[in-house]
C-alpha cells in the first residue's frame, strides 16, 4: 500500500514544481504586470500554434521594423505547422544581405549593402546593421527579441502587459508627465518611461485567421510568439518529462513487487536459512 501513496505525492509535487516556475511574477520597482493564462503553462502545456502564428504576423509587420530577432530562423516556423512551401513564400518577402559576389565585395559603387531574396534557412533580417545605428533613431536602441522573452523576470505576461500598459498624458498627474518628458509612460516598464511608443493598437494588423483584431488580442499573440522564439523546445522537453515520468512510475512498481517477492520468501523459510532463495 506505501506504493499508493508514493506515486501521487511524487505526481503532486511534480505538478506544484512546475505550476510554481511558470506562475512567479517580477514585483520590480513600479511594475504591475498582468497575469494572463497561457497555453504553455503547466505540465501539461502546449504552445497554441495557430496565436503563435498570429503573433508571427504581428512581429512581421509591427515589430520587427525596429527589433530583430537573431535566433529565429524562417523554417522555424515549420514547427507551428506550416508547410516548407508557406515558409519559402514567406521569407521571399524579405532581404537579407548577400554573401560577398565574385569580386569579393559587399557593397555597390554607391557604398549600399547588396542584398538578395531570403530563403527558410535565412535568420529573419535585423532592421538596423548594427546597435549604433538603431539607438541613433530611437535613443535608445530596440533590444533583440529572440530570448527577450526568457530574460525578463514575467516572461510573456510581462510582454503582454507592457503592450498593454501605457498611459496615455491626459491620464498622467503632472509629476508622472515630468518624469515622462518626450518619452512614454507605461505601467509595466521597470522606472515606468520608455522610449517605445505604444507599438500596437486595435486593428493594428488584420489577422488572415479571422480573429478579431484586438490590441489585448495583438499583445497576447505577439506575447505567445515571442516565448515560441525564446523557448522553441518547451512542448518537446515537456513530453520527454512526461515520458521519464512513466518510466520512473513503472520502475517504482517492478522494484515494490520484487521487494516484496524476497520478502514473502524471506519470512517463509526458517529462521536459519536455508540460504540462497530458490
Ligand atoms: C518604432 C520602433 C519600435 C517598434 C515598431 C517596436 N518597438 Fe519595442 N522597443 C523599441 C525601443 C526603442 C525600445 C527600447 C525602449 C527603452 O529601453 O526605453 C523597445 C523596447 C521593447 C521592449 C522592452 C524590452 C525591455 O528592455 O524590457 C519590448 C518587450 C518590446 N520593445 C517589444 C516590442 C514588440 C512586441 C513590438 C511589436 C508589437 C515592438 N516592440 C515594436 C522600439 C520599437
Amino acid at each position: 500500500m506505501r506504493l499508493m501513496k508514493i506515486i501521487p505525492a511524487a505526481l503532486l509535487g511534480l505538478t506544484l514544481a512546475t505550476g510554481a516556475s511558470t506562475s512567479a511574477l517580477a514585483s520590480g520597482e513600479g511594475v504591475e504586470l498582468k497575469h494572463q493564462h497561457w497555453h504553455f503553462q503547466g505540465f501539461f502545456g502546449q504552445y497554441d500554434k495557430a496565436a503563435a502564428l498570429r503573433g508571427f504576423q504581428i512581429f512581421e509587420e509591427v515589430c520587427s521594423a525596429c527589433h530583430a530577432a537573431k535566433y529565429f530562423r524562417f523554417r522555424d516556423l515549420e514547427a507551428l505547422g506550416l508547410s516548407k512551401d508557406q515558409v519559402k513564400a514567406i521569407a521571399a518577402n524579405h532581404e537579407v544581405d548577400a554573401e560577398p559576389n565574385e569580386e569579393g565585395l559587399t557593397h555597390d559603387d554607391n557604398g549600399e549593402r547588396l542584398k538578395r531574396t531570403a530563403l527558410q534557412s535565412d535568420v529573419f533580417p535585423a532592421p538596423f546593421p548594427n546597435e549604433k545605428a538603431a539607438a541613433s533613431i530611437h535613443g535608445k536602441a530596440p533590444p533583440d527579441l529572440s530570448l527577450l522573452a526568457k530574460s525578463r523576470e514575467g516572461g510573456a505576461d510581462y510582454i503582454y502587459s507592457l503592450l498593454t500598459s501605457y498611459i496615455d498624458a491626459d491620464h498622467l498627474s503632472e509629476e508622472q508627465q515630468a518624469k515622462a518628458g518626450d518619452l512614454y509612460y507605461n505601467a509595466a516598464f521597470p522606472g515606468n518611461v520608455i522610449a517605445m511608443g505604444p507599438p500596437l493598437s486595435d486593428e493594428s494588423v488584420e489577422y488572415v485567421d479571422g480573429t478579431e483584431a484586438t490590441l489585448d488580442q495583438h499583445a497576447k499573440d505577439v506575447a505567445e510568439f515571442l516565448m515560441w522564439v525564446a523557448e522553441p523546445n518547451l512542448d518537446n522537453r515537456k513530453r520527454l518529462g512526461w515520458a521519464v515520468l512513466l518510466f520512473m512510475i513503472a520502475f517504482t512498481i517492478m522494484a515494490y513487487l520484487a521487494y516484496r517477492r524476497v520478502h514473502a520468501r524471506v519470512h517463509n523459510e526458517p529462521a536459519n536459512g536455508p540460504w540462497p532463495l530458490h
